[in-house]
């Protein structure tokens, strides 16, 4: 589903904030990026997401090459960004019909999963206000109810459950277990180790840029007993 051929980032100068990143995710897999900050982990996102270019290496999504075909390979994806920064004079429900519009979800689907996510998620009765009036977790909300809408494939967080109340991180949580279990593919970058632990099929950590570790978490924790915080502190202590 997603596919990291030595994909490698350089801002400014010599220094690679990602260096030769290969990574293979497959259909119906959760997938936890984890790393210190800094390491790597948005700006890879943001490559994968189209929204950075890579310096070198190859993205594909889905089988289509990112670089060459960035509109077909967009289609198989929805993202959370890091930050939840949107239209701010807008109302809640235009973004939602925007981004419905965007993936060519139809006017009887979009109305019935407008209703589900954000009843779910408790904002369905802040949508015809202005987004500008909501507050940082209301905002998150909205983003992530605009990027289930479409029902893609593969569905890209970025440290999504930063700012989330427990309830709303509850449900989240569910949701990316049942779009793996229907044969989707979820993406995520968290410092919430135990949870990453308890969710994810495999995990990456990212270190200085570099990939150090990806497998099963019972597999990278290597039979031990120690937590996973706890192999990571070890595998990054250089960081
Ligand atoms: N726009 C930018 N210009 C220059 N350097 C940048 C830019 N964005 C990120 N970097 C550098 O790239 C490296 C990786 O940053 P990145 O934001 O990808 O880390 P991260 O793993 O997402 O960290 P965090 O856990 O803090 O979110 C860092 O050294 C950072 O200083
Ligand atoms: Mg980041």
């Amino acid at each position: 589903m997603l596919v990291l051929n030595k994909v490698t980032k350089t801002y400014d100068g010599e220094k690679k904030a990602v260096n030769q990143l290969s990574l293979e995710v497959a259909p119906g897999e959760i997938f936890g990026f984890i790393g210190p900050n800094g390491a790597g982990k948005t700006t890879t996102i943001k490559m994968i997401t189209g929204l950075l270019p890579p310096t070198a290496g190859q993205i594909l999504i889905n089988g289509v090459d990112l670089a060459t075909s960035p509109v077909a390979a967009k289609r198989n994806f929805t993202y959370v960004p890091d930050h939840p920064e949107i239209f701010s004079a807008i109302r809640g429900i235009d973004y939602l019909h925007f981004l419905a519009d965007m993936y060519d979800v139809s006017a009887q689907t979009r109305r019935v999963r407008i209703e589900q996510y954000t009843q779910l998620f408790g904002i369905y009765d802040f949508l015809g206000e202005i987004i500008q009036s909501y507050s940082h977790g209301m905002k998150q909300k909205l983003v992530i109810c605009g990027a289930l809408l479409p029902e893609a494939p593969l569905f890209i967080l970025d440290e999504p459950l930063v700012g989330l109340d427990p309830l709303a991180a509850k449900h989240l949580k569910e949701i990316m277990g049942k779009r793996c279990a229907a044969g989707g593919t979820v993406f995520f970058s968290s410092h919430l180790l135990t949870i990453v632990e308890q969710i994810c099929d495999r995990i990456a950590v990212i270190n200085q840029g570099e990939l150090i570790a990806c497998d099963r978490p019972e597999r990278i924790k290597n039979g031990s007993n120690h937590s996973l915080e706890e192999i990571f502190l070890e595998l990054t202590k250089d960081a």
